[in-house]
């Protein structure tokens, strides 16, 4: 049952020396890129990170977590604040087959359009 596994799951924070296969990354990849976002934006980009030297940097940068420097690979999910720049979300608005009203609208409203909201507010709202 869904809720059985669910109640199994936890947080893992040391990994096994078993190096990771591309095959299994680009699966990891891909049910990430599936996610669900609003009207499908998709305000993210995924970094893949092996280079030592840029996971000393990321270790720094998370109040020196462990297990960012025991990971063999690491998936950093940024947020892609150009998204919301008018030619990008524009174009998702476009492609969602909304009406031109209802288009332009959303890009004018800043309930609906985060970019009308600076910066902190849009970036909040791209990673929630
Ligand atoms: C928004 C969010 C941020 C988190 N940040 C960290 C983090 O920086 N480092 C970490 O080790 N765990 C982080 N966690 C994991 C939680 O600490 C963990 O889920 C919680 O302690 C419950 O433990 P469990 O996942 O093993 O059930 C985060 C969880 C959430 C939801």
């Amino acid at each position: 049952m869904l809720l059985e596994e669910i109640k199994k799951r936890k947080s893992v924070r040391s990994y096994s020396e078993e190096k990771i296969s591309d095959k299994t990354l680009n699966e990891i990849l891909e049910a990430g890129r599936l996610a669900p976002s609003w009207v499908n934006v998709q305000p993210w980009k995924f970094i893949v990170i092996r280079d030592e030297k840029t996971k000393e940097l990321l270790f720094k940068a998370s109040g020196e977590q462990k297990q960012v420097l025991g990971a063999n690979v690491i998936i950093a999910c940024v947020a892609d604040m150009e998204a919301w720049e008018k030619k990008n979300f524009g174009a998702v608005l476009e492609k969602s087959g909304k009406n031109q009203m209802v288009q332009d609208y959303i890009l004018n409203s800043p309930t609906l359009n985060p970019s009308l909201l600076g910066n902190v507010e849009m970036l909040t709202r791209t990673i929630e």
